[in-house]
Parts: structure tokens; sequence; C-alpha cells
């Protein structure tokens, strides 16, 4: 039974401690914090764990195997560190860290440690369809891939959603899902900006980002985040034989009256809602075998945030940023894709 402690027990914490105590199996939730801690101790009272007063607590526990972080973005980097440096895995959130000095930090700190503690929740590469597009690719059958055309439509978004936040909240998980699907980084960024919809009030929505992979691929990635008919996530490889598509992910369609229709996720939590459960239960199997994680790794983390940034750059100045990554770690050149 692997013994978790989960830090940060918000919307995504208690969504994975469900999914860790009613869904999944071979592990149990031992030990919570959050800076709330009414909000800890509701959580920690309601499932027979721990209440710890600070995230290191959490780290430090005995009866605590591997941690999950689930706090907001600025504080992920004390926690992945913390667990490094106790030799313990973790799970954070996405993002791994909100700098890419940050991000630098952790991958020294795992590299020092000499093999892989970290995974990030980019849940994409868990999502069945994505799965099945990656294997139709992978198996040759369209042959060599040329384009991607992607959107990722949100029917809505909360006040505080800046303009950048297109970019590195969002989209984000299409430039990990690319860097994944194509297995190569992305070479330089775009972002064009389409006449705006009045749905967004002053936000600028939706954008058009342009990745050019380093093999030559170019991707399209459409961000509308005020479309108010659901949440639609689509994805089309454009390949020399043929094309994949990502296939929808609903499991009824209804005729009538000489119209078909199919229900559109409301959000991004129903629509990945299998996805988020897969990436976890693979993460706990890993981890209680005695591996290494074998999904997103810190590397991928530290790659999301150098694209996302020459995205905020593209999208800014109007013009193609260049990307410029470190030397890539022996550690993660022996990752799994
Ligand atoms: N993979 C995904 O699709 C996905 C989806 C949603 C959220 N996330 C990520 O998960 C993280 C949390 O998002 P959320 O929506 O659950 O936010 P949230 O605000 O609902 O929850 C975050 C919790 O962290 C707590 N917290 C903040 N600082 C802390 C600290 N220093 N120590 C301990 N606890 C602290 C807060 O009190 C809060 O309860 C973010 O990084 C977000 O980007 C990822």
């Amino acid at each position: 039974m692997l013994k978790v402690g989960v830090i940060g027990t918000g919307m995504i914490g208690q969504d994975h401690i469900r999914r860790l105590t009613t869904m999944l199996n071979g592990v149990a939730v031992t030990a919570v914090a959050d800076v709330d801690t009414a909000v800890a101790a509701e959580v920690g009272a309601r499932i027979g764990a721990a209440v710890r007063a600070t995230g290191e607590e959490v780290v430090a526990d005995p009866d605590v195997d591997a941690v999950l972080v689930c706090s907001w973005g600025p504080t992920h980097e004390q926690y992945v560190l913390a667990a490094i440096a106790a030799g313990k895995p973790v799970f954070c959130e996405k993002p791994l860290a909100t700098t890419q000095g940050a991000c630098l930090r952790i991958l020294e700190a795992e590299v020092a440690y000499g093999s892989r503690l970290v995974q990030v929740g980019y849940m994409r590469r868990f999502d069945v369809a994505y799965r099945a597009l990656k294997l139709a690719l992978d198996s040759g059958e369209i042959g060599l891939p040329l384009m991607m055309h992607c959107a990722h439509r949100n029917p809505s978004v909360p006040g505080h959603y800046r303009g950048d936040m297109a970019i590195t909240d969002t989209a984000v998980h299409e430039i990990d899902m690319v860097r994944w699907m194509f297995g190569t980084e992305v070479g330089a960024v775009r972002v064009l900006v389409p006449r705006h919809s009045r749905n967004g009030g002053d936000l600028q929505d939706p954008l058009l980002l342009i990745l050019e992979m380093a093999d030559g691929v170019i991707v399209d990635v459409e961000i509308s985040v005020n479309i108010r008919y659901g949440y639609d996530i689509r994805g089309e490889i454009v390949a020399e034989n043929g094309t994949a598509t990502l296939g929808g992910p609903a499991s009824v369609a209804v005729r009538r009256d000489g119209w078909e229709g199919i229900p559109v996720p409301a959000d991004w939590r129903e629509r990945f809602l299998q996805a988020y459960d897969v990436e976890l239960q693979e993460w706990v199997h890993a981890i209680s075998l005695g591996g290494q994680p074998l999904g997103p790794s810190a590397w991928d983390g530290y790659a999301a945030a150098v694209v996302s940034d020459a995205g905020v750059d593209a999208l800014r100045t109007g013009e193609r940023v260049v990307i410029s990554m470190a030397e890539q770690p022996k550690l993660y050149q022996e990752a799994a894709r």
C-alpha cells in the first residue's frame, strides 16, 4: 500500500484525494496540509488522514512514502525540492514551477539525486483519445507527420484570467502534448491575434498559437476561452499519407427530427475525468513497484515553462520567438516518452 501525503487540499487536491481514496488501488492518503488550516482539517477528518501544519511536515512524515503537490503554482518549487531532498517520489500538479530558474533548480536537485523522483501533472498523455492518436501516428500508417491542427475551447474563464494565461495556463497543455506526440522539442513560437470576441470583454480572445517543432512539423493551436457552447478539445494530425483525428469524448449520439447531436463536456474536469484517474493509477503502480515515475518528467515541466514564456513574449511583441533551452541532462534522455 503506497502511503501518500497531499500538500494543498483545494479544488484539484480534493479531486485527487477523492480518486486516491475511492477509485484507485494500492494507495492510501495518510497526511495532508494546507495554508488554509480549516480546509485541511476538514479534509483530513473526512478521510482519516493526519493533518500537518506545513507541507514540509508532510514530506518529512515517516508515514508518507510519496508526495502529491496540489498547492498554488508559486509554492511548488519548495515542496518538490523538499521531496527530492527527502528522496521521496513527488507528483506535482502543473506547473512544475512558475519560473524557468525554479525549474532548473529542480532539475539540478533531481540530477544530483541520480534518478527520477518527479512527475508533473500533464494529464493529456493519459487520455484514451490522445493515446489512440499517438498510436495511429507511431504505427506509421499515415506516414510522416507534417502539421497538426488543435483547438482548446473553454466555455468561459473566471474574472481573474489575464491575457497571458491563454498561453501559460490553457495552451500549456497543448505545448506538453505536442512535445510528447512528436517526440521532439518546440523550436519557435508565434502568436496571431484574430478579431476579438465580444464574449470575453476586454480579454484578447481568441488567439492562434503557432508552434514550430524542431523536426519541421508545424502545429496551430486555436485558444478560445469564451466559446460558450462547452469545453471542446480538438486535434488533427496531417501526415504524408493520411490524417488522424482525435476522437470525441461522447459515448452517445442522439438522432431525431432530421438532426444528430452529441453532448459536449461542460468543462475540463468532465472531459479529462478518466485521464486523471489513469494518470494517478499509473503513477501509484510505478512507484509501488519501486520504479521511477514514467509520466511527464521535471524536464517536461521545464520545457513547458520555456515554451510558454516564449509564447507570452510572442504575444506581447508580435514577433516569432526562437526557443532556447538548457542542455538536457542525461537522466532525461533515457526517460520514457
Ligand atoms: N492538471 C490540470 O489540468 C490542473 C487542473 C487544475 C489545477 N491544476 C493545478 O493545481 C494547482 C492547484 O490548483 P487548484 O485549482 O486546486 O487551486 P485551489 O486554489 O483550489 O487550491 C490550492 C490550495 O493550495 C493551498 N495552498 C496555497 N499555498 C499553499 C502552501 N504554501 N502550502 C500548502 N497549501 C497551500 C490553498 O490554500 C488552496 O487550498 C495549481 O498549480 C493548478 O495549476 C492543474
